[in-house]
């Protein structure tokens, strides 16, 4: 028996950071790791709660031990406001870390050999630094987004963005030939809320790059086959992506995910499977995306009039999931509404059509990894970037037009699915890429390969 590496995983608090590496987690312990996966309170009830009936949670003796620590904040703190949510975790979670494994040592025998932390996380690898144990980043979005961090000096240096990050004036400019042109309106730390988030954001992943540089490699969720020219341009990328969900069986998954924030209604599934293959469209917007009333009424009205099924995730917390928000004419009897789905086991289910996303990077690698065509609809950060890849680059997909208003009108969605189902060569793009992504994730392909070298490299 070789050592059984126990490592500490620490997400940044947010579902689209949770997920990828509550799937890494998975796959660590399937190689023979355990996992401490450590979050905020008000994120680890959310994990808690989705182990349900499964083995675990603080006092089970599952590979996966959940674990808390403090944010700093109070019970009522608003934790949407990312700039009071870092500020106190700044202050407050690296000390609670540090106790943490000290706790874990003394109190348990447990020894942590290393810590897995989100890129905007990355304090914590200076308490790994300081007890003399591994650290590694993981980068949750694209790694041309991390491209783009590195090139911050050349930036600043060109004009193109002040030294607080943010952008000078709308300019075009490429990083390298092998990575797709960018312009200042994808800079995604720019395009969060306010200036002043974005100043704050810039500034933790500006301390976040020092990091990178003395850190052995920073694991990302993507691959070679999507990602050429922006993994070589970060060598220190090891791409393990896409991260997936694995499930046991095809049929009849009734049990939650491990990770999600909340709990999937898989009535859907039945639903699909009475729908005619390729035929319904798909509309999930990720975790936070907030909408605009009147853009809500007429993605409604918009998705009536393509006359086809549709399946729509409005979130319970997403201030349009009322009935007001709904127009009178809307009927939807066409569709299935749902709070929050089995988004990959949807997108795998083959009634669907195409998916209506805000191309968020974990959606984006769901569909691709599942051939699905896209409708994009980016709302903030990194989401402009992706919507660039999947039209531009892989040409599997078509984004929206704004109108004079600034909205997507409810024809502009009925002209846009009615071309997207109407070309072939989008399709074929699409089940070539998954067919890629495939090989890549399978026995022997790269990214598995990559992940073993990671393990074999933990257990040293
Ligand atoms: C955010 C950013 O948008 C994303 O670009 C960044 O890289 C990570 O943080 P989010 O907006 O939530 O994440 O989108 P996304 O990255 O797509 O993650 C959402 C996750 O929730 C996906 O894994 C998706 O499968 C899951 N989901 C979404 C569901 O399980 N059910 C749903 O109904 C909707």
């Amino acid at each position: 028996m070789g050592v059984v590496p126990t490592v500490l995983v620490l997400p940044c608090p947010a579902q689209g950071h949770v997920n990828p590496l509550m799937i890494l987690s998975q796959k660590l312990v399937e190689k023979g790791c355990n996992i401490i996966f450590v979050t905020p309170e008000f994120i680890h009830n959310k994990v808690v709660s989705s182990m349900g009936n499964q083995a675990g949670g603080d006092n089970g003796r599952s590979p996966i031990k959940l674990v808390s620590i403090p944010d700093g904040l109070g019970p009522d703190a608003d934790r949407n406001n990312i700039i009071l949510l870092f500020d106190s975790i700044l202050k407050n979670m690296p000390a609670m870390l540090e106790r943490l494994i000290e706790d874990l040592r003394l109190k348990d025998g447990v020894r942590v050999s290393c810590i897995v932390a989100d890129f905007l996380m990355a304090w914590a690898l200076e308490i790994a630094r300081k007890i003399g144990i591994r650290g590694v980043l993981f980068y949750p979005s694209a790694a041309a987004m991390l491209a783009l961090q590195c090139s911050i000096p050349k930036l600043i240096e060109d004009g193109i963005i002040d030294s607080d990050g943010l952008p000078t004036t709308k300019k075009r400019f490429q990083l390298s030939p092998s990575i797709p042109p960018m312009d200042t309106e994808i800079i995604w730390w720019a395009k969060i809320s306010d200036s002043i988030t974005e100043k704050m954001v810039f500034n933790i992943s500006l301390q976040s790059m020092k990091t990178l540089e003395s850190t052995e490699w920073c694991l990302c969720n993507s691959t070679p086959d999507l990602e050429p020219g922006a993994l070589s341009f970060v060598p220190k990328l090891l791409p393990i992506g896409p991260l997936l969900r694995t499930y046991d069986h095809d049929q009849g998954v009734t049990e939650r995910s491990l990770g999600q924030f909340w709990e999937e209604d898989f009535s859907c599934l039945n639903w699909l499977d009475q729908q005619p293959h390729g035929s319904v469209i798909y509309v999930a917007f990720g975790s936070t995306t907030l909408f605009d009333e009147k853009q809500f009424k007429e993605l409604a009205l918009g998705l009536e009039l393509t006359n086809r099924p549709f399946l729509w995730v409005v979130r319970k917390d997403s201030d349009c999931s009322n009935k007001v928000c709904f127009p009178n004419e809307f009927k939807g009897n066409q569709g299935k509404i749902i709070e929050w789905a089995p988004q990959e086991k949807v997108l795998s289910h083959p009634a669907i059509a195409c998916f209506i996303s805000h191309c968020g990077w974990n959606s984006t690698l769901e569909g691709l990894s599942n051939g699905v065509p896209f409708l994009c609809w980016p709302y903030y950060a990194d989401q402009f970037f992706d919507k660039k890849y999947i039209c531009d680059e892989w040409k599997v997909g078509l984004g929206f037009d704004l109108d004079e208003n600034g909205m997507i009108s409810r024809e502009e969605i009925k002209v846009k699915v009615d071309k997207l189902l109407s070309d072939e060569n989008i399709r074929v793009k699409a089940r070539e890429i998954k067919k890629k992504l495939m090989k890549d994730v399978d026995l022997g392909g790269r990214s598995s390969e990559n992940l073993n070298k990671f393990i074999n490299w933990l257990k040293e």
